[in-house]
């Protein structure tokens, strides 16, 4: 197995609409994405059979979808359903353009690059979407950096009084103790010890200072998901990471929390903050990627990267062609400073 048999967003529905069709790139392949005739989404490779012209500059047309050049038309599972130039009778084309299997689910749209993959991988189910009580903010953002550095990031805490002072967090000297566990091809850190040092934020997240639950998980091979609990209050930082290529991510970011009344009139402050902090993990992430891009990445841990050593070896089981759901389960605890 390896990463082409996971499903990645290649759309929000919202942006799919029933006659546009949308260029991504994912793991380096090109696909053309739009709706069929009955709304279902479908994604082909975006180059057309006959002169490899991009079909995502062409047109939709009652749910089949017309290259740009000389009009050859595709339907969803991409078989060649008219040739303009042969007149309205269409000459059999034997061959399809290659075509891949979309689920939509939870308001993405999710393609697997590997159409014949057998393994039972499922879309992630994004936590709280939907649920009573809870509203979801959804931020896309591209990190010009690999899958894995953008997933360590989003569950490494030591950086954030660092990039995000005042922000997020200050440098506190605050001793933060923390259960790592690896089990079926996920990490979860579940913290104790954390107090209200959320910058900015706390005033939202925990203006009465109750007692913190935070857990980080990483499922493989591109999601994380943070939660925050302040007494019965959860806020849920989700997100879904896919690859462009090796050095490019569009960063899917959900976040979902369940603040009472607070939940519509703090939509506009909540976005723009969370926004401030990722534009400056864009840039430190952007910087690591340029150094790594000059001198390699060798990189030297200490014992609190042990969250980032255990994503990397589930990373190096896919990237190995295993799967990484047959490591054993790891158990460690951690201590350090934040
Ligand atoms: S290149 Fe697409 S119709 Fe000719
Ligand atoms: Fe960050």
């Amino acid at each position: 197995m390896d990463r082409r048999d996971f499903w990645y967003i290649v759309a929000e529905s919202r942006d799919l609409k029933p006659s546009r069709v949308l260029a991504r790139r994912v793991d380096d392949e090109w696909l053309a994405v739009f709706r069929g005739i009955d709304g279902a989404p479908a994604a082909l490779q975006d180059r057309c059979l006959h002169r490899s012209s991009q079909l995502s500059r062409g047109r939709v047309i009652k749910g089949e979808l017309q290259c740009p050049y000389h009009g050859w038309t595709y339907d969803v599972k991409g078989g060649v359903s008219a040739i303009p130039s042969e007149g309205p009778k269409v000459r059999s084309v034997k061959k399809c353009a290659a075509s891949y299997p979309v689920i939509e689910q939870e308001g993405y749209v999710y393609v697997r690059l590997n159409a014949a993959s057998s393994a039972d991988w499922k879309p992630f189910s994004m936590p709280c979407h939907g649920k009573k009580g809870y509203s979801t903010i959804r931020l896309q953002n591209l990190f010009r950096n690999n899958v894995t550095n953008c997933v360590e990031n989003f569950v490494d805490i030591p950086h954030t009084g660092f990039v995000h002072p005042r922000i997020f967090r200050d440098v506190s000297h605050e001793r933060v103790s923390a259960v790592v566990e690896r089990r079926k091809a996920s990490v979860k850190v579940n913290y104790d010890g954390e107090k209200k040092n959320f910058g900015l934020f706390t005033w939202f997240l925990n203006p009465r200072g109750l007692p913190v639950r935070h857990t980080d998980e990483f499922f493989a091979p591109n999601v994380t998901s943070v939660n925050y609990w302040f007494g019965d209050k959860h806020f849920i930082i989700t997100s879904q990471s896919v690859p462009q290529d090796d050095e490019t991510c569009l960063v899917y970011t959900d976040l979902t929390y369940n603040y009472g009344w607070w939940n519509h009139v703090s939509k506009g402050v909540i976005r723009r903050q969370a926004q401030a902090i990722i534009d400056q993990d864009i840039e430190i992430l952007d910087n690591q990627m340029r150094t790594i891009k000059k001198y390699g990445a060798h990189f030297q841990s200490s014992p609190a990267d042990v969250i980032h050593a255990y994503i990397e070896s589930i990373q190096a089981e896919l990237a190995a062609g295993r799967d990484p759901r047959e490591l054993p389960d790891r158990e460690t605890r951690i201590e350090f400073w934040i």
